[in-house]
């Protein structure tokens, strides 16, 4: 299966999807990587693995639609069945939903629905919360709130920082992400309605 990855960032995600497909954990290969970042560390990580990069630059576009016109026409030409976004910062459009709806997944570190946005771990901290974790959910017109895949829970401890707890939520999100879209990949997910179960 053709899957592609949306990155605006450092792409630990991406570099952990890789490494699931090398070893043959993902049966799925990437047909290419986007960003809206031309300098996002996700595009060097993909062309060191032999991925097609894409850079498309927000301004060059007059509508939200227009700039998700483009990339939708990009994953239907390769074949695209999976569209992952790993630290992708923007909005997707209804279009762009609705041309791809139930094969768009996305990962979130908090436990949703708690802490959506993109504040979740320091709102989670900040909260005085004792649990938090990482949530891979199907991406639906409304932010962080889709049809939910998988969770994994983390301790947040007393003394955490932003950055200690990010860390951890890391490891949690590079072996929840590549579970999740192998289960997809692999035709293992049913959803009904806002219950995914796991065949
Ligand atoms: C991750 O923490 C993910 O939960 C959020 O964006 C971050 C991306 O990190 N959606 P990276 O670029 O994969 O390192």
């Amino acid at each position: 299966m053709n899957i592609a990855v949306l990155c605006s960032g450092n792409g630990t995600n991406l570099q952990a999807i890789i490494d699931n497909i090398n070893k043959g954990y993902i049966p799925a290969r990437i047909a290419f990587v986007l960003s809206d970042e031309k300098k996002a560390f996700a595009l060097e990580r993909a062309r060191k693995a032999g991925i097609e990069t894409v850079i498309l630059d927000k301004k060059e576009y007059k509508t939200r639609e227009d700039f998700d016109k483009e990339i939708v026409e990009r994953l239907k030409k390769r074949d695209v069945k999976l569209v992952v976004l790993a630290g992708f910062m923007r909005l997707l459009s209804p279009y762009f939903i609705r041309e791809y709806r139930n094969r768009i997944i996305n990962i979130h570190p908090a436990l949703l629905p708690s802490f959506k946005g993109s504040h979740g771990v320091k709102d989670a901290l900040d909260h005085g919360a004792k649990v938090t974790g990482v949530t891979v959910h199907f991406v639906d017109e409304n932010l962080d709130n889709g049809p939910i895949i998988l969770q994994k829970a983390v301790e947040i401890r007393a003394d955490d920082t932003e950055e200690t707890l990010l860390e951890r939520l890391h490891k949690e999100e590079h072996k929840a992400y590549p579970e999740a879209i192998k289960l997809f990949v692999e035709g293992k997910i049913k959803i009904e309605g806002r219950k995914v179960t796991i065949r």
